[in-house]
């Protein structure tokens, strides 16, 4: 189980740092084994700089994030390997996970040397092989090639081919499906719900709500850098009380029953303001079910 408590995230902004962005305020959420839990909200709300803290890519400026009770924040090299062992990341763009001068089944050799280096390289490669065909890619057509000489669904599916020959708890994606044509998408939601039967926790951070409700057990609704609103998919997605999910939501019509029939107006929404101030709590409105400031 990985929790984020009272998660903060400033950033240093202006001419030498001189002023801070407050980018995600008092973000509280937690990913069970085998579920998927949806993040999702308008651009700059703060989706991405969640998942850098999960990943450990940037600092947490305040709060803490544990896997399985333990704080894993601010330690040091060790702790740090030991938990990509279990935590690991796919991004929207799979290119830049990837060095262009080298072939692309290297990130496989990495794992290898830096987490199993006893293993010997034939019994790797029936791993590798394995893992491969687990993400549904043919080893003979993927091995052996540049990152150029791949589709960027090839490439996404082999970072979660990577993620688990880790035999990893956690995988963040963030906006992984957004790039991919209509028929690689399928294919990594589906392997998205293999990795769900295995008992793997997903973070998927997206801006498409459809994806969301097809692919979430629970979702999460972000606003200038606060959860607005948070709960079982069906839920929210049916129900939505707060007037920012309203609106959001009254985009994709065909989620939307309540208001699908009606011409409703986008609801007024309260301007973005003091971010350093903690957002409204979240209230429990319907059991699996919390919204801010009601
Ligand atoms: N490295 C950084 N330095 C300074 N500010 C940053 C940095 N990264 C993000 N921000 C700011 O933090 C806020 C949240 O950004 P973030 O990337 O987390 O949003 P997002 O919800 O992922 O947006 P999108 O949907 O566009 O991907 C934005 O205002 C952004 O400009
Ligand atoms: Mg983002």
């Amino acid at each position: 189980m990985l929790e984020l408590r009272n998660v903060w995230k400033s950033y240093r902004v202006g001419t030498l740092g001189s002023k801070r962005l407050t980018a995600v305020r008092d973000v509280s959420i937690d990913i069970a084994p085998g579920e998927v839990l949806s993040v999702v909200g308008e651009s700059g709300s703060g989706k991405t700089t969640i998942g850098k803290m999960v990943l450990q890519l940037t600092s947490v400026t305040r709060g803490s994030i544990l896997l399985d009770g333990a704080d894993v924040t601010a330690r040091g090299h060790a702790a740090r390997k030991a938990y990509y062992r279990r935590v690991q990341g796919v991004f929207q763009d799979p290119f830049s996970s990837y060095n262009p001068i080298f072939k692309a089944d290297r990130i496989f050799e990495a794992v290898r040397e830096s987490y199993f280096p006893a293993v010997k390289r034939a019994e790797w490669s029936a791993r590798v092989d394995d893992v491969l065909q687990g993400v549904r890619l043919d080893p003979g057509s993927v091995l052996g090639k540049y990152p150029h000489q791949l589709s960027g669904g090839q490439l996404q599916r082999m970072l979660i081919a990577r993620a688990l020959l880790l035999d990893i708890q956690v995988l963040v994606a963030d906006e992984i499906i957004s790039m991919l044509d209509a028929s690689t998408r399928i294919d990594v939601l589906n392997l998205l719900g293999e990795l769900k039967e295995r008992g793997l926790g997903v973070l998927f951070i997206t801006h498409d709500l459809s994806l969301a409700n097809y692919i979430s057990e629970r979702v999460v609704i972000m606003r200038h850098g606060a959860v607005v609103e948070a709960g079982a998919t069906g839920k929210v997605f049916t129900d939505p009380r707060h007037p920012y999910s309203r609106n959001l939501l009254a985009s994709v019509p065909q989620l939307h029953r309540k208001w699908s029939d009606s011409d409703a107006e986008p609801e007024a929404l309260e301007p973005d303001g003091d971010r350093d101030v903690p957002p409204p709590p979240l209230t429990e409105v319907d059991e699996h079910h919390w919204v801010a400031g009601v």
